[in-house]
């Protein structure tokens, strides 16, 4: 039987391997525990399910059934199987890890959504999110799609948000992933810094202050042209094309 005391879910998560969310594992608890009863959580981008991990502990923390809505493709691409090797977990290319991942955070106990595919067909019903988590679609339109898609259901004064490579662009001297800084600069009335800059970790975290019309924003920022929508595009359209010859492949 598997011990489900905190230390021995702490030492699980722990060794779930991760591209993050261990760094930031204690804040995501803290912040889990934190939101209000009768709200969501949505974790955009949970691979194999380490920041998903501390959330599940803060939500247990709090003793709210709060409900843990996670967002990935479960897909294992090439370049995360070194990754996942790192922590000496072994995936074929193009696996699906979502079986691996519902194992893995099993012990945690509490009520978590798995929603599988592409985060551009995703669509939100679930109620009130008290905390927001952006770990995957970060430029172009799939970032503007997800917050258009979540930012409704957020909540002024309430509402936290974890931005986790906002400032991955200043090790970018091309001027990729320089979206999320952007939109938020854009809109700086509706959302507050609660940690902007972290000494450890290069994500920034907000509370969402004030009503934003997320379509009018997200139309305004599309307008402008912007060279990533062009690039993520491009590269979607590879990865897509990719995916239908390993597909075929497969079939033969
Ligand atoms: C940086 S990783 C997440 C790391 C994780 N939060 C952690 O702490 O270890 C990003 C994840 O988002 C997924 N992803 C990227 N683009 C996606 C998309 N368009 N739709 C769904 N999932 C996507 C990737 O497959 C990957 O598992």
């Amino acid at each position: 039987m598997t011990d489900t005391t905190a230390a021995s879910l702490e030492d699980i998560a722990a060794r779930i391997p991760s591209m993050g969310g261990h760094i930031i594992g204690d804040r995501l608890r803290r912040s889990a525990a934190q939101v209000e009863a009768g709200r969501n959580i949505v974790e955009i981008g949970s691979w194999l399910g380490s920041g998903t991990a501390y959330l599940a502990l803060g939500v247990r923390d709090s003793g709210k059934d709060t409900p843990l809505h996670v967002y990935d493709e479960w897909r294992c691409r090439s370049t995360h199987m070194e990754k996942a090797r790192a922590w000496g977990v072994e995936f074929d290319e193009n696996q699906d890890t979502l079986p691996w991942v519902k194992e893995a955070l099993s012990p945690f106990g509490v009520p978590i959504h798995f929603h599988q595919g592409d985060i551009e067909k995703v669509r939100w019903n679930e109620g009130q999110i008290g905390l927001f988590v952006l770990d995957a679609a970060k430029e172009g339109e799939p970032f503007l799609y997800t917050m258009q898609t979540f930012g409704p259901s957020m909540i002024p004064g309430e509402t936290v948000l974890y931005m986790t490579d906002f400032h991955y662009y200043k090790h970018k001297p091309d001027g990729k992933f320089t979206d999320q800084r952007d939109f938020f600069a854009e809109n700086a009335d509706h959302f507050e810094p609660v940690e902007y800059e972290m000494e450890d970790h290069i994500c920034a975290i907000f509370r969402y202050t004030k009503p934003l019309d997320f379509d009018a924003a997200a139309a305004a920022f599309r307008a402008q042209g912007r060279a990533s929508f062009e690039r993520i595009a491009r590269q979607r359209a590879r990865q897509k094309s990719l995916m239908k010859k390993i597909k075929h492949l497969f079939r033969r």
